[in-house]
C-alpha cells in the first residue's frame, strides 16, 4: 500500500507514467468511466480548499467512484478534540483512499503511519502539496514539451508558499534547470528547501527581489499568492500582500513562448487583464489537477 506525502516519493519514471495516463485521459475519458466502480475516495479537509478537494471529488467521480469527506475542521469530530490519527483510523473503514489537508505540517505523514488505505497529501500548512506539483508538471509539459533546460522563475511568497517547496523538489531532478527566486528579504525560500533540492542537486539559481529585472530570462514563471494564513500579525501581511502584480505591461518584456502559472486561488498577483493573453495557462493549469489526480487515484489503488 502507497500514499504520497512527497512528491519525492515518486520516481522521475512514475511521473512520467502519471503524466502519460493523464494525456491519454483527456484523450480517451470514455476508457476510464468505469475503472474505479464500487470504490470510495474520502477527501478530509480541515483547512479551505476550491480546486484541490473539488478537482480530487470530480476525479474520483470521472473514475465511477464514489466521494465522502468534509471541508472544515469544524464539522468533523476534530471540533470535539479528536485526534488526527483517531480520525483516519475510522475513515480507513469507510473509504478506499483518503486526500488529507491539514494546517500541521507532517499532518499527513503521521496520518499514513496509521492508516489501512493510501493517504494523499492535499497540502500540509507552509511544507508540502505534491499533488499540486503533479498539476504543475502536466501543464509544464503540455505547454512546454519537457522539464529540461528550462529557466523557472518563483515569484512571491517562497516562504510559506508550498507549492515553490514542492515544486522546487520535482524541477530539481531534472537537467539544465535554473531556478530565479523572487520575493521580498522577509519571505525568502527556506534555507532548508534550498539546501535539500537546489544546493544538493548543483542547480544553478539567484536571487532577486526585481520581477521586472529577471523577467526577460524565464521560460516559466510561478507566480504565488502571500499565504496570509501563515501570517502571525496582520500588519506584516499588508504591507507584504501586494509586493507584486503581474500587468500586461510587465509581460511586455517576457518571451514569446514564457508560461505564466499560479497555483491558485489569485488575490492580487496577476492583474486580470493578463487573462487574456496566450502565456497565461493558469486556468488551465487548474483543469488538469483533475486529469493527473485521476492518473494518481489509478495509482495508488492499483487499477490497471
Ligand atoms: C495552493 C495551496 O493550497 O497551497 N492552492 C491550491 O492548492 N491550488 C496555493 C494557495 O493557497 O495559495
Amino acid at each position: 500500500m502507497r500514499s504520497l506525502i512527497d512528491i519525492l516519493d515518486l520516481s522521475l519514471s512514475e511521473i512520467d507514467e502519471l503524466i502519460t495516463v493523464a494525456n491519454d485521459i483527456i484523450e480517451n475519458p470514455e476508457n476510464y468511466r468505469e475503472k474505479c466502480r464500487y470504490k470510495k475516495l474520502a477527501t478530509l479537509f480541515f483547512e479551505p480548499s476550491t480546486r484541490t478537494r473539488l478537482s480530487f471529488e470530480a476525479a474520483m467521480m470521472e473514475l465511477g467512484g464514489g466521494v465522502l469527506g468534509f471541508s472544515e475542521a469544524n464539522s468533523s469530530s476534530t471540533a470535539k478534540g479528536e485526534s488526527v490519527s483517531d480520525t483516519i483510523a475510522v475513515v480507513g473503514g469507510y473509504a478506499d483512499i483518503i486526500a488529507m489537508r491539514h494546517p500541521k505540517e507532517g499532518a499527513p505523514l503521521v496520518a499514513s503511519m496509521k492508516s489501512d488505505v493510501p493517504i494523499i497529501n492535499a497540502g500540509d500548512g507552509g511544507h508540502n502539496h505534491p499533488t499540486q506539483t503533479l498539476t504543475d508538471l502536466l501543464t509544464i509539459q503540455r505547454e512546454k514539451g519537457t522539464f529540461e533546460n528550462l529557466t523557472i522563475g518563483l515569484c512571491g511568497d517562497l516562504k510559506f508558499g508550498r507549492t515553490v517547496h514542492s515544486l522546487i523538489a520535482a524541477m530539481s531532478r531534472y537537467k539544465g534547470i535554473k531556478f530565479v527566486l523572487i520575493s521580498p528579504e522577509e519571505l525568502k525560500l527556506p534555507s532548508y528547501v534550498k539546501e535539500s533540492h537546489i544546493k544538493a542537486q548543483g542547480i544553478e539559481y539567484k536571487q532577486t527581489t526585481s520581477l521586472e529585472e529577471v523577467m526577460p530570462e524565464l521560460d516559466v514563471l510561478y507566480m504565488t499568492r502571500v499565504q496570509k494564513e501563515r501570517f502571525f500579525n496582520e500588519e506584516d501581511y499588508l504591507r507584504l500582500k501586494d509586493s507584486y502584480i503581474l500587468t500586461p505591461e510587465k509581460l511586455k518584456n517576457a518571451k514569446e513562448d514564457m508560461i505564466v502559472l499560479h497555483p491558485l486561488p489569485r488575490v492580487n498577483e496577476i492583474s486580470t487583464a493578463v487573462d487574456d493573453d496566450k502565456r497565461a495557462c493558469y486556468f488551465k493549469q487548474a483543469k488538469y489537477g483533475k486529469y493527473i489526480r485521476m492518473a494518481l487515484i489509478l495509482k495508488l489503488l492499483g487499477v490497471e
